[in-house]
């Protein structure tokens, strides 16, 4: 692990997350504490600075978070951004106030004094985003405003004996144009880190310490081929190589050749323990005559529990459970006004393996944000396929066949489906797209080809763009890609002889069908 860190104090900013990765991206790594964490903790980690986020409340709500005076003992730099300036500047004996008019939000034009350290080789005036209702209107003792815009004369500040430094505006958001070098300024030119935070020396540090904390012992890993899972192995098996065991479940749910691509990849070139288990069956038995989506998750999820549990008994004296768990899935943006217990979620990724297996948790990625762990992946040598693979639910096909499911039609959807893929990625879309599938449904529509009526099934394809999968746009595929996607399948797939796009954003729609 590497020695130099940034704690950021989280006051509930949407941002929070991206202050992390940014920092991250500067080579320094970062910590996300909520910003009830005790002194304590922060200072056992030694951090190099602190940050404190932006966040949804004003000063003076009853309850809102505060700053704690102390922590300008520490002696180490401090960075407040937005809603992380109003409430150092409130504690210190500053005035914040509602700003004249209703507050900044969106691009604005900024001024910096460029002498001050944090703004060296910038632009005098460039855009920034902001997005406040209270404004600074009156700075403790010592402190002075570096930087101003047309309605906001505290747009940066300064105090502590030049420790202390708030933003107005969110630095961490691409729509700052010089965001970045602020950041850069602020960990290079003030806390003279040094930058050791690398994918390639993680993998180091990572290895030694899986080896450390399995000492000998036997690892149970479900491989679902996603990037998460696949990363995860290839990091343990370098670890300890063939005390890794990796279970591969084929649930029928899969995309076409998606359990070859596994095989090949892990078992025939990574020399990766691998268990392929082929249980079809019992899946489709278990969904026979069901159709509500959450009652098919389920079932789902309980026969992966199941299957894997017989694997892993048939393996004996396995003592941990490794999973690919990602740092988001450890933090909560929502930890602001949690203490530390409430931001901890245990986030079981593997189909939800439940606690009852009894091993032990092994979690080389929970440190990593999704970049970074793609990073590992190229490192490791994961094919590019799978690094940049979109993710594919755990139910995968099932639920993707609104309602009922049978072998039949998850035939036809898995050749529809890899149509759809192999024509995104021949026409460069792949990498512009988030996620993107098909999906067959439950109705039959009448068509005509050559002379005779057709009463065939529909398809529909779904294509969308997103940060975060919370909310998505639909995405503007090219007509002359859609009409290719269409012909083929209608052409191909036996059966099928309507297409249709899906121009619903999330919300109100979902992703998924189901
Ligand atoms: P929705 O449909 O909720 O999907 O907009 C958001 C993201 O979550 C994925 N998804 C799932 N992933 N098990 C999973 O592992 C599930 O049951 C599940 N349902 C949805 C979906 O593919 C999208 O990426």
């Amino acid at each position: 692990m590497t020695s130099e860190k940034v704690v950021i104090l989280d006051f509930g900013s949407q941002y929070t997350q991206l202050i992390a990765r940014r920092v991250r991206e500067l080579k320094v790594y970062s910590i996300i504490l909520p910003c009830t964490a005790k002194q304590e903790e922060i200072e056992a980690l030694k951090p190099a600075a602190l940050i404190f986020s932006g966040g949804p409340s004003s000063i003076y709500e009853t309850g809102a978070p505060s700053v704690e005076s102390s922590l300008f003992d520490l002696g180490i730099p401090v960075l407040g951004i937005c809603y992380g300036m109003h409430a150092t500047v409130r504690v210190r004996g500053g005035d914040v106030t509602p700003g004249d008019e209703g507050g900044e939000y969106g691009r604005t034009k900024v001024r910096f004094d460029t002498s001050h350290p944090l703004f060296l080789n910038l632009k005098e005036e460039s855009v920034v985003w902001m997005s406040h209702g209270d404004v600074c209107t009156g700075l403790p003792d010592g402190y002075r405003a570096v930087a101003s815009s047309a309605t906001c004369r505290c747009a940066a500040v300064t105090g502590e004996d030049g420790r202390f430094f708030g933003l107005q505006f969110h630095p961490e958001v691409t729509h700052t144009e010089q965001g970045t070098q602020i950041l850069r300024n602020f960990l290079y030119g003030v806390c003279n880190v040094h930058g050791d935070w690398e994918m390639s020396s993680y993998i180091d540090t990572a290895v030694e310490s899986i080896r450390r904390s399995v000492a000998g012992e036997k690892v149970v890993l479900g491989l679902s081929g996603g990037v998460d899972s696949s990363v995860a192995a290839l990091l343990i098996n370098r670890a300890i190589g063939e005390d890794l065991e990796c279970i591969f479940v084929d649930n029928c749910f899969l995309r076409k050749g998606e359990a070859d691509q596994v095989v090949s990849t892990f078992k025939d070139h990574f020399n990766v323990r691998l268990h392929h288990v082929d249980a079809s069956q019992r899946f489709l038995d278990a969904l026979s005559g069901v159709s509500d989506p959450e009652e098919k998750r389920r079932r789902i999820g309980h026969t992966f529990i199941d299957v894997f549990r017989e694997v892993a008994e048939q393996l004996r004296g396995i003592r941990y459970l490794a999973q690919g768990t990602l740092y988001p899935d450890v933090i909560e943006s929502t930890s602001a006004h949690g203490g530390p217990s409430a931001t901890i979620k245990t986030h079981h990724n593997v189909g939800g393996l439940p606690e009852e297996l009894g091993f032990e948790l092994v979690e080389p990625l929970r440190d990593l944000f999704k970049d970074e762990v793609r990073e590992i992946g190229r490192i490791l040598g994961l094919p590019e396929s799978i690094v940049n693979r979109h993710p594919f639910p755990g139910p995968g096909l099932a639920v993707r066949i609104p309602g009922l499911v049978i072998l039949e039609d998850l035939e036809i959807l898995r050749e529809a489906d890899a149509i759809v893929l192999e024509e995104l990625r021949n026409a460069g879309q792949y990498e512009r797209t988030s996620q993107v599938f098909a999906v067959l449904l439950p109705v039959k529509s009448v068509g005509v080809m050559g002379d005779a009526r057709t009463y065939g099934r529909v398809i529909a394809v779904r294509a969308v763009v997103t940060e975060d999968f919370m909310t998505a746009d639909w995405a503007r595929l090219p007509y002359d890609l859609l009409a290719i996607i269409s012909n083929r399948i209608i052409n191909e797939v036996k059966g099928v002889n309507r297409v249709v796009y899906d121009i619903s954003s999330k919300p109100p729609a979902t992703i998924e069908w189901e």
